[in-house]
């Protein structure tokens, strides 16, 4: 399908999803093949530690989709693998990026790679490709550039809107801002059809084990502590991962070119909250949660204001109260891929980032309890451990 507004009506398309094999780029693609609508799409994925195949599996055994699905192993920063891809689609949603903000701080120089050079590149095969659709008299190729709520780095009050500054404060969210502006750069100076969202955190299933509720679900499973950085009262809003794919969508469809969109989720709450009401699902202890040692820069607060979002006409679905249960149901009935995920260089990483902080950490101070009440330092625990009770 190449007329002029086959990316914005969806049927029959041509979308090349970059990093469609992590977590939120294998829910768009489910669910957009799922829709049974003639779309086709061509995952262009490197596969880091983060991406896995098998999260395309249950599109990948279907009869119906599969046919309609291109898988292709490599990096968005090699010019000669991403032309020829962009030069065959209607449509390019990038979900490509390093996209953990502790492996930032350890390991900066991926981040960049990915979220600069590689948006780059991307951009730059979508302008070529514009061009020559536009001689044969056809709509330039959309390009969709996933962003993040974390561009606007800590909100003491109020929500973020679309015209703020921009104020990323960690390697993660600086990798991410500055791709942002390159699209804008690309919109102004060469005129390519491009929107971009800014998403707030994300939770849901297949989420790499090493974020805070699929970390804090699997190994409560085990029975492993639950490092909370600092007091625990920093501040994200949930975003369930169906809602924050919908509405990527929704804004493929119907954005404005040149435009950005805010995608808040559906619950503003606490980290203490989200895992008291995690670990209340499990029927887990809150004795597992150790204080420990802060995230350097750590930022305090992300809030979205989604007005803009609204105007366009899309609304999340799933409470948190549902995707939470959704998620752990999904992780309980799925042990093999989180345990596939926390193998291999993960015994490394958990050390890395986590060994120094679990021998210095505290039992945490329980929900609803005073502060200075029971976060008195307790022996140095071991990283593993049997859940006191
Ligand atoms: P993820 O880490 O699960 O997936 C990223 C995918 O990109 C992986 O499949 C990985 O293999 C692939 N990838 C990485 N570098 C690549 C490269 N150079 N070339 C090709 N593929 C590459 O991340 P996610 O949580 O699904 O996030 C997807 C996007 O959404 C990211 O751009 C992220 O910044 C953004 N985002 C995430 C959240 C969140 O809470 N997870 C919130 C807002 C925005
Ligand atoms: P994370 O899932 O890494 O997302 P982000 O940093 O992009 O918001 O973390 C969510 C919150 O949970 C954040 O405030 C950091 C905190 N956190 C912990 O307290 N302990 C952990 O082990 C992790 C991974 C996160």
């Amino acid at each position: 399908m190449s007329d002029a507004n086959a990316a914005r009506r969806g049927a029959g398309t041509r979308i090349l999803v970059t990093g469609g094999a992590g977590f939120i780029g294998s829910a768009y693609v489910r669910d957009v093949l799922g829709r049974a609508d003639g779309t086709r799409i061509t995952v262009l994925d490197k596969l880091t530690y983060a991406g896995n195949r098998s999260n395309l599996a249950a599109v990948e055994g279907d009869h119906e989709q599969s046919p309609r699905l291109r898988f292709v192993q490599g990096d968005i920063a090699e010019p000669g693998i991403v032309g020829p891809l962009v030069a065959d689609v209607d449509a390019v949603v990038n979900f490509a990026a390093e996209s953990h903000v502790d492996r930032s701080i350890l390991d900066p120089e991926a981040f960049l790679r990915t979220g600069v050079i590689g948006v780059h590149v991307l951009l730059e095969a979508v302008r070529a490709a514009s061009l020559a659709r536009m001689a044969r008299g056809e709509a330039p190729v959309r390009y969709l550039q996933v962003s993040t709520d974390e561009v606007y780095g800590s909100v003491a009050e109020g929500r973020s809107s679309e015209a703020d500054r921009l104020d990323p404060r960690s390697p993660y969210s600086a990798a991410k801002a500055a791709g942002e502006l390159l699209v804008q750069s690309y919109v102004v100076t060469h005129g390519i059809d491009a929107v971009v969202t800014r998403g707030s955190n994300t939770y849901g299933p297949f989420h790499h084990p090493e974020k805070l509720i699929p970390l804090f679900v699997t190994n409560a499973i085990d029975d492993l502590e639950l490092p909370m950085y600092g007091d625990g009262l920093q501040e994200r809003d949930w975003l369930f991962v169906s809602d924050h794919a919908g509405a990527i969508d929704h804004v493929l469809r119907h954005g404005a070119s040149g435009e950005t969109y805010n995608v808040p989720g559906s619950a503003e709450m606490t980290n203490r909250d989200v895992i008291a009401a995690l670990l209340a699902h499990l029927g887990k202890p809150w004795s597992l949660v150790r204080t420990v040692p802060d995230r350097p820069g750590h930022d305090r607060r992300y809030a979205l204001d989604g007005t803009k979002l609204a105007a366009l006409g899309w609304r999340n679905r799933t409470s948190f109260a549902d995707g939470l249960a959704a998620t752990i149901d999904w992780f309980r009935a799925n042990e093999p891929w989180w345990r596939a995920a926390k193998s291999g260089d993960w015994d490394a990483y958990y050390e890395r980032q986590y060994g120094s902080r679990l021998a210095a950490g505290q039992a945490a101070l329980r929900p609803g309890s005073s502060p200075g009440a029971g976060s008195a330092p307790g022996a140095a625990p071991a990283i593993a451990r049997d859940p006191a009770g």
